[in-house]
């Protein structure tokens, strides 16, 4: 049994073989829809979600299974105390397979440790998310056809950005990566990950704070939110919300092969007059969530 709590758990050659199916899918959607007869996932989400949960749940009903689960914690007996332990002890007797999110960083990681049906990270605290990693690989490999030779701006929460984290671990592993880091200083990527991923892999790096600094040399520019509800203050969320702002006057500077992803959900970070951009993909990019996750699933169940 295999569980994904890291992007890093995934070879690259698997990565490839996820895509491969994903892309099937797409084009041959009809082939999958028995696939899972008879199974069940269950989405235990402990924090908030539009995209992750209802992805994996659509992805699970086309494949011709089932879902069921929680949305938040209050609706769950975590409410009354219940371990997360316990609680995927229990579940694992319901379900073929899990889709855990928290807002512990390692939750999944611990979830896995009691559980008899495969652990997904649907997003742990500030640390990870692995399947928006493969959503956004998916995304890359379809809007620009490799995965080498990108300079990749990350640009926003670059401190707690889960998506960030877990878009950098999987993208060291390609030739001829650079990546510039665009962020207000408070908001900086957390040291760890410059020395022991960037710095250990010897990937190109900078640093800047504003959009205007970097866009025109990139590739990818990769948007997001600065989160609410990871500051310890709100006079801090405040003062940073609006650091970084992408609009169409900045796209102006952009090559016209640029391609702007985020993980949504957006707040005002990129205007909505972008979205008329042939360049901005990022609700394609939560289309392709969907089908990545369905291949995903059926790895996981080691469905042929
Ligand atoms: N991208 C992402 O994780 O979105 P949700 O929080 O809506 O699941």
């Amino acid at each position: 049994m295999k569980h994904l709590l890291d992007v890093s758990d995934l070879s690259i050659a698997e990565i490839d073989q996820l895509i491969d199916t994903a892309s099937d899918i797409i084009d041959n959607p009809e082939k999958y829809q028995e696939k899972c007869r008879n199974k069940k996932i269950a989405t235990l989400f402990f924090e908030p979600s539009t995209r992750t949960r209802l992805s994996f749940e659509a992805a699970m009903l086309e494949l011709g299974g089932s879902v069921l689960g929680f949305s938040e914690a209050a609706s769950s007996s975590a409410a009354k105390g219940e371990s997360i332990s316990d609680t995927v002890t229990v579940v694992s007797c319901y379900a073929d397979i899990i889709a855990m999110r928290h807002f512990k960083e390692g939750a999944p990681m611990a979830a896995s440790l009691k559980s008899n049906v495969p652990i997904i990270n649907a997003g742990d605290g500030g640390h990870n998310h692995p399947t928006q990693t493969l959503t956004d690989l998916l995304t890359i490999k379809k809007e620009k056809g490799r995965f080498d030779n990108l300079t990749v701006g990350l640009c926003g929460d670059l401190k707690f950005g889960r998506t960030v984290h877990s878009l950098i671990n999987a993208m060291v592993r390609y030739d001829n990566i650079k990546f510039v880091l665009i962020s207000p200083e408070e908001l900086r990527l957390p040291d760890y990950i410059k020395h022991d991923v960037l710095d250990r892999n010897n990937i190109e790096y900078n640093e800047c704070t504003t959009i205007e600094d970097a866009i025109s040399e990139l590739d990818i520019l990769y948007m997001t939110r600065v989160q609410r509800e990871r500051f310890f203050n709100e006079a801090d969320y405040e003062r940073l919300k609006d650091s970084c702002i992408l609009n169409t006057e900045k796209m102006k500077k952009a090559k016209d092969d640029m391609i702007v992803l985020h993980p949504l959900p957006r707040v005002n970070e990129i205007t909505t007059s972008v979205d008329e951009d042939p360049r901005a993909c990022y609700f394609k990019q939560a289309m392709y969530g969907k089908y990545i996750r369905m291949a995903l699933i059926l790895k996981l169940l080691g469905v042929e």
